[in-house]
């Protein structure tokens, strides 16, 4: 049998005397380090990270990683109509509200120290056609809901998603042509798309379509018509992913025919995601992010060693609705796990989360840090 110590490098064998535990006349491995004659009186531990754990003080102190609601953004359903709050099924405890009821869940978040919201909106199935021309209608209900949620909340932050998914009868972020779907035709729409956004009042502009080309495509437009304040949240590192089931199911804007490979990055690729990161920033992105999260820390890792922007991660879904089901099966105690899992989606570098429990996660621990 190899000694123990054969594993350990050279410089560290000094520091710990693993010579106690070596095979030998002194002793063997089946025994256990306190049955050896060879122990010594005085411990050889200087180091002993124990200490800095054996109190809620002491690791308070020492805490390297901290959340709090600033941090946290919160994806919202809208659907037009009246008094309506749907359950999605697949995602329990997120709902898709009407307008009315719509306001009153913002002012119940903001009560909690909420203040960052994404909004994403229903369309009925007749609205939508190949161009999205209804995303930038004036009977665009979204954008009426824009302007009521800033006129009531001006202190809020309020992000669109851009992209023509949620319009679009193909079901696609981009223009489908053929099959295809066409890069340069789509940005003129995902432009047109920004500035009916921007006039409604969005904060931040969060296009989540993959488009090349398209932060700087929207930044130029807004910039021109005088937009010069609104945000761009680039969804950057964008994953072509099984997690976003629920979030499909909510909108029913899963593609028709295909799917979004051809645009959405390969999840097995991650430098890929510093030629986006690249790209987003000298296009004018003001935070970049990562989508999905979790399957992803080591991207969002990557991008927040690599950039000087804020990163942004996307817990999606998938990713919510697989720990809610462990947890109302017993399985896993939500009041650990969910802290925990943004917790470490802030460790792996997000300045930023976007997640489904941020209203969850207020409630439990409210404006004070966790
Ligand atoms: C589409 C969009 C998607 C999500 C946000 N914007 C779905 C997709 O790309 O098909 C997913 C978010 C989630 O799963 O929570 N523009």
């Amino acid at each position: 049998m190899t000694p123990l110590h054969a594993a350990v490098p050279l410089p560290l064998r000094s520091l710990f005397k693993f010579d106690r535990f070596a095979v030998g006349e002194a002793g063997s491995l089946n025994r256990l380090p306190h049955q050896n004659t060879k122990t010594p009186k005085h411990t050889p531990m200087l180091r002993r990270p124990r200490r800095n754990r054996q109190s809620a003080a002491i690791r308070g102190m020492v805490t390297e990683t901290h959340l709090s609601t600033e941090h946290l953004i919160f994806p919202l359903f809208v659907l037009d109509g009246r008094n309506i709050r749907s359950e999605i099924h697949s995602l329990p405890g997120i709902y898709r509200f009407s307008p009315e009821n719509l306001l009153q869940e913002i002012e119940s978040c903001m009560n909690l120290g909420l203040t960052n919201f994404i909004l994403f909106p229903a369309i009925a199935e007749h609205l939508k056609d190949t161009t999205a021309s209804h995303s930038w209608s004036e009977k665009n209900f979204y954008l009426q809901v824009a302007r009521d949620i800033k006129k009531r909340f001006p202190e809020c932050c309020l992000i669109s998603d851009v992209a023509m998914d949620p319009y679009s009868s193909d079901g696609h972020d981009g223009l489908v042509r053929d099959g295809e779907i066409v890069n340069d035709d789509t940005l003129p729409i995902l432009a047109r798309m920004s500035l009916a956004q921007a006039e409604a009042g969005f904060d931040m502009l969060g296009p989540s379509d993959m488009m090349d080309g398209r932060v700087g495509y929207i930044r130029e437009a807004l910039d021109e018509q005088g937009f010069t304040k609104t945000g761009i949240l680039a969804y950057t590192a964008k994953y072509a992913s099984a997690m976003y089931g629920p979030f499909r199911d909510a909108l029913d804007s899963a593609p028709k025919s295909g799917d979004k490979k051809s645009y959405q990055m390969n999840p097995a690729n991650k430098r890929e995601a510093l030629i986006e990161a690249e790209l987003d920033t000298m296009e004018g992105a003001d935070m970049l992010m990562v989508k999905p999260a979790l399957h992803y820390l080591d991207v969002i890792h990557l991008l927040k060693e690599n950039t000087d922007l804020p990163v942004a991660a996307y817990h999606v879904s998938g990713e919510c609705a697989m720990l809610r089901a462990a947890c109302n099966n017993g399985w896993l105690d939500f009041e650990r796990a969910m802290p925990e899992t943004l917790l470490s989606i802030r460790r792996a570098g997000a300045d930023v989360i976007l997640t489904y429990f941020a209203k969850e996660w207020a409630q439990r621990f409210g404006a004070k840090q966790m």
